[in-house]
């Protein structure tokens, strides 16, 4: 089971993905090998068998525009739903960026350096700034991440369906101590 929302979503276009591409190369595999074994050349001559190329490249061009516009709507669907913060924000906390860690300021301005606790099920707003250079808020769990730029305020809404300690990562070169720019979230 997915941790949240977003990762649901994430997950399900990942698996969408994963299918089509299995489900469209079974089935062109399969056509090749008919087509192959149906049209030998030796057996259309025999036979005088031809195959309708004109009408086949018709079933394939209508087939593969139906797949496109399918994948393409279901991701953009899924992208909306990720980016757009629903209306019913439980807690907005607001997350600081610095070299090289991660403050949290909870809505009664309590600020906490490194970890965040917030209750599981609340759905939260994160305000994203940076106080110096470029850095990237990231919850791998949760498929979640954001831009930290200094001087501009970025959001990102996330919702923690399971308890547990969630790993934050800064996905941006920041300087040399990037790789331990991290933070824990403990949802309880
Ligand atoms: Cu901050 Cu990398």
């Amino acid at each position: 089971m997915a941790p949240g929302p977003t990762a649901e979503v994430w997950y399900g276009l990942f698996t969408l993905y994963t299918s089509a591409a299995i489900i469209i190369n079974a089935v062109i595999m399969s056509i090749f090998v008919i087509l192959l074994l149906k049209y030998r050349a030796s057996k259309a001559a025999e036979e005088g068998g031809q195959i309708d190329a004109k009408k086949l490249a018709l079933v394939f061009v209508v087939l593969s525009a139906v797949i496109f516009y399918s994948l393409e709507f279901y991701t953009l669907s899924a992208m909306d739903f990720i980016e757009t913060p629903p209306e019913d924000i439980d807690m907005v906390i607001e997350v600081q960026g610095l070299q090289w860690t991660w403050k949290f300021i909870y809505p009664n301005g309590t600020e906490s350096i490194g970890t965040l606790r917030i209750p599981r099920g609340t759905t939260v707003l994160f305000k994203v700034v940076s106080l110096d250079v470029h850095h990237k808020f990231g919850i791998p769990d949760l498929k979640a991440s954001i831009d930290a730029v200094p001087g501009q305020t970025n959001y990102l809404w996330v919702r923690f369906d399971q308890p547990g300690e969630y790993v934050v990562r800064c996905y941006e070169l920041c300087g040399v101590g990037h790789a331990n720019m991290v933070a824990t979230i403990i949802v309880e």
